[in-house]
C-alpha cells in the first residue's frame, strides 16, 4: 500500500500533497476491501461490547460487493454477528418492485443480508414502490428513522462515473436530503449493462440526500479501476462544487477514500509523482515523465530544453542522467524501438532493438480473447499482420459472451432453424427440442428471469458464429471455444475462478506450445470478466512455468475495447495504414449481435468499432505528437513477464 497523506493540501514532511481528502492506494480492490470490511467489523464488535446498535449506511453496485463478500467471510469464519446492525441503503430505483433482478433490495439480500445473521427488521431501503404522492413523505420519514438512530456511524459509498454519490448526481446541493432524482443520462447509460438497454433504464431514484450522508460519523468511499480515476482527482484534489457531488466529502472530518492503484491513476501524486517529493529517476519514471512534459508543453521530445525541464520539476532527473539533449534523445529513441509492423518478428533483420525476437521465424501464436469480439476490437490489425506474416495463429475464445445478446436477436436465429427443419422435414428429430423450448421460454420471459439453459445455447452459438466469420476474414481456422465455466451464469454475477477454468486455459497452451500469447489487459470491462479471463491465464501460466516450451514463449497483454495504455507503458506499438483499419472495421462488423445499440454498452455510448477507431487513431497521434512518425492508427502492447 503506499502510505496516504494528510488532508489538506501543502506540505507534509517533505513531500507536497495535493489531496484534500485521506486517501489510501492499495494494489487491488480486494486488498482495500478487506481492510474496509476489517474496520467495518471492528466497528460491530466495539458497538457489541458497548451493547449498542451499529448504524451502518450501505450502498449498492459493483464497488461494496467485495466489502460485502469480506464481511460475509468474517461472519463465517470468525463468528463475526450482524445482529446489533442496523443498516440504510442509500438508493433505490424508482419505480422498482423488491423482487425485481434490478432491485437494490434483491442485491443486498444476494450480496450480504441471506448471508449473515442480519434480522430482516433491521435493514432498511428505500422503497421504489410508494406511489408518487406519497415520495415526500416516505423519504422525510426515511431520514427521521435515521436520526432516531443516532444518525449513520459508517457510511458506506461509491462514486459515480460523473461525480455521483448515492444518486446525487450533479448539481445536488450539499443540504439536500432524501428525495426522488431524475438519474443523469450518464448514469442510465451506466446501468444499461444490467437492464438489457437504455430504454429499460428507470429515468428516476429515491436517494438518501448529501446532507444525509454527509451528517454520518465516518464515511469511507469506495473506487476500483481506471473508469473513476477522473473523478476520483476531481473528487480529492478539486474545488469543492456540486457539478462534483462527492467533492463535498472534503469537508467531512472524518472521511477516507479506499481506491485501487488504477482508479488513483489521475492523483498528482501517481500521475507526476516528481511534482510532490523526491523520486527515483529510473528508466521507467524518466519516460514517464519525459513523455509528459512533451504533452503539457505540446512540444516533440526532441526539442523539450534544459529550461523545460527545469521550469517543471525536472531539474533532478537532468542532474543525475546528463543534459537535455542526451535524455531527449534516449527517450526518443525507446519510443521508436516500440514501434513495429512485426508484431510477430521480422525475419532475418537484427532484433536488437526491435520489440519481438526474429527467430522462430515463423512463430506459433495463442490470442486469448475474453469475449467473442475482443481479438478483432483490440488487436485486429495486429491478428491481422500475424496471419499474414504468415504465422500460425489459433485465437481461444475464453466465454462464450451469451448474455449479451438480446432475445429478440436469439428470436430471429431460432425461427431460422425452426423454418429451415420445416422446410426440409428435419422438425422431427430430438434437437428441434431445445430450439422449441428456447422459442417458447423467450415468448412469455418476464424481466425478472434468467434465460434457461436452452436460450443461452442459442446465444452462445450466435456469438460463436460470428466469431468463426471474424476468424476466416482474417484468415485462420484455428478457433477454439473454451467457454470457461465461470461465466456460465446466466447473469451478470460470475462465479468465482475455479481450477477447472485454469485447466482448460493451462490445456490449450500446452498444446499448441506457443511462441507469443496475447491476452487482454484491459480490466476495464463493466463486468470485471477480462480479471477473471487474465487471472486464469495467469494461473495456467505459472503452472507450466518450469515446461521446456514456455522459455520461448513471450506474452504480450493488450487493451482496446475499454481502455488503452499509458504511452511511457508501451512496448509494442504496431501501426495500421487506413485500409488496414478499414479492413479491422469490417471484422468488427462480423458481430452483428453487438452493433446497433449492444446490451452491454457501459458509459460510453460509442459502438466498439468506433471505440476501437477513436483509441487507434489516439494512440498514432500522441506518437505524433511526441515527434515521432504519423501514422493513421496503432494497436499498443505490454509485455508482461513472470
Ligand atoms: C449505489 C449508489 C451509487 C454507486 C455508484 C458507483 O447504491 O448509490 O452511487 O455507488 O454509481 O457504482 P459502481 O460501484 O457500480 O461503479
Amino acid at each position: 500500500m503506499i502510505q496516504a497523506q494528510t488532508a489538506n493540501s501543502g506540505i507534509v514532511g517533505q513531500a507536497i500533497t495535493y489531496e484534500k481528502i485521506p486517501t489510501q492506494i492499495y494494489a487491488n480492490a480486494k486488498d482495500a476491501s478487506a481492510a474496509v470490511a476489517k474496520e467495518i467489523a471492528d466497528l460491530i464488535r466495539s458497538k457489541q461490547k458497548e451493547g449498542k446498535p451499529c448504524v451502518l449506511g450501505l450502498a449498492t453496485g459493483s464497488s461494496p460487493k467485495t466489502v460485502y463478500a469480506q464481511l460475509i467471510k468474517m461472519h463465517r469464519e470468525e463468528g463475526l454477528s450482524f445482529k446489533n446492525v442496523i443498516s440504510f441503503n442509500l438508493d433505490e430505483y424508482y419505480p422498482m418492485q423488491p423482487d425485481s433482478i434490478h432491485s437494490y433490495v434483491r442485491f443486498m439480500r444476494e450480496q450480504l443480508f441471506d448471508h449473515v445473521d442480519i434480522p430482516q427488521e433491521n435493514y432498511f431501503i428505500p422503497d421504489g414502490t410508494v406511489p408518487p404522492t406519497m415520495i415526500a413523505d416516505f423519504a422525510h420519514r426515511y431520514d427521521n428513522k435515521i436520526n432516531a438512530m443516532g444518525g449513520i456511524d459508517f457510511q458506506l459509498l461509491g462514486i459515480g462515473g460523473n461525480g455521483h454519490i448515492g444518486f446525487n448526481e450533479p448539481g445536488s446541493l450539499i443540504n439536500s436530503r432524501t428525495r426522488l432524482m431524475t438519474l443523469d443520462h450518464s448514469t442510465r447509460a451506466a446501468a444499461a449493462m444490467e437492464f438489457g438497454g437504455l430504454h429499460q433504464v428507470p429515468k428516476k431514484a429515491i436517494t438518501m440526500g448529501v446532507a444525509s450522508i454527509i451528517n454520518a460519523k465516518r464515511v469511507v468511499l469506495l473506487a476500483w479501476g481506471e473508469r473513476k480515476a477522473p473523478m476520483i482527482k476531481a473528487a480529492v484534489e478539486g474545488p469543492v462544487t456540486e457539478l462534483v457531488p462527492a467533492s463535498y466529502l472534503q469537508a467531512h472530518p472524518n472521511v477516507a477514500f479506499f481506491v485501487d492503484e488504477r482508479a488513483a491513476n489521475d492523483l498528482t501524486r501517481v500521475k507526476t509523482p516528481w511534482l510532490v517529493d523526491t523520486v527515483e529517476w529510473d528508466n521507467s519514471m524518466i519516460k514517464k515523465a519525459v513523455t509528459h512534459l512533451s504533452f503539457t508543453l505540446q512540444k516533440p521530445i526532441l526539442k523539450l530544453t534544459t529550461k523545460d525541464y527545469n521550469d517543471n520539476g525536472m531539474s533532478d532527473m537532468l542532474a543525475a542522467h546528463g543534459s537535455a539533449y542526451d535524455i531527449n534523445i534516449n527517450v526518443f529513441n525507446q519510443l521508436q524501438h516500440t514501434i513495429t509492423g512485426w508484431p510477430g518478428g521480422k525475419p532475418n533483420a537484427d532484433d536488437t532493438h526491435r520489440p519481438e525476437r526474429a527467430l522462430p521465424a515463423k512463430k506459433r501464436v495463442i490470442i486469448f480473447s475474453p469475449h467473442p469480439d475482443d481479438d478483432i476490437i483490440s488487436m485486429g490489425g495486429t491478428f491481422q499482420r500475424l496471419v499474414d506474416q504468415g504465422h500460425e495463429v489459433h485465437v481461444a475464445y475464453q466465454t462464450s459472451g451469451n448474455i449479451a445478446v438480446a432475445d429478440d436477436e436469439a428470436f430471429r436465429f431460432i425461427d431460422f432453424v425452426v423454418d429451415y427443419n420445416h422446410k426440409f422435414g428435419i422438425e422431427s428429430q430430438a434437437a428441434m427440442q431445445i430450439f422449441n423450448d428456447a422459442k417458447a421460454f423467450l415468448k412469455q420471459k418476464k424481466d425478472s428471469e434468467i434465460d434457461t439453459s436452452e436460450v443461452r445455447y442459442v446465444k452462445g452459438l450466435i456469438r460463436r458464429g460470428e466469431a468463426k466469420a471474424t476468424c476466416r476474414f482474417v484468415g485462420t481456422e484455428h478457433f477454439h471455444f473454451l467457454d470457461m465455466p465461470f461465466y456460465e451464469t446466466g447473469t451478470i454475477q460470475k462465479k468465482g475462478i475455479s481450477e477447472a477454468d485454469v485447466k482448460i486455459i493451462a490445456d490449450l497452451i500446452e498444446e499448441v506450445k506457443p511462441h507469443q500469447i496475447y491476452a487482454a489487459g484491459d480490466f476495464a470491462d463493466p463486468h470485471g470478466t477480462h480479471k477473471v479471463c487474465w487471472d486464469a491465464i495467469e494461473a495456467a501460466l505459472k503452472q507450466l512455468k518450469h515446461k521446456n516450451f514456455m522459455k520461448d514463449c513471450w506474452v504480450w497483454l493488450y487493451r482496446g475495447a475499454w481502455a488503452e495504455w499509458d504511452i511511457h507503458e508501451i512496448e509494442m506499438a504496431v501501426p495500421m495504414s487506413p485500409d488496414q483499419v478499414v479492413k479491422k472495421r469490417y471484422g468488427i462488423f462480423k458481430h452483428q449481435s453487438q452493433k446497433d445499440g449492444v446490451v452491454f454498452q457501459g458509459e460510453d455510448s460509442r459502438e466498439f468499432w468506433q471505440r476501437a477507431e477513436e483509441r487507434n487513431s489516439g494512440t498514432a497521434l500522441l506518437y505524433d505528437q511526441l515527434g515521432l512518425a504519423e501514422y493513421e492508427a496503432m494497436e499498443a502492447f505490454v509485455r508482461w513477464h513472470f
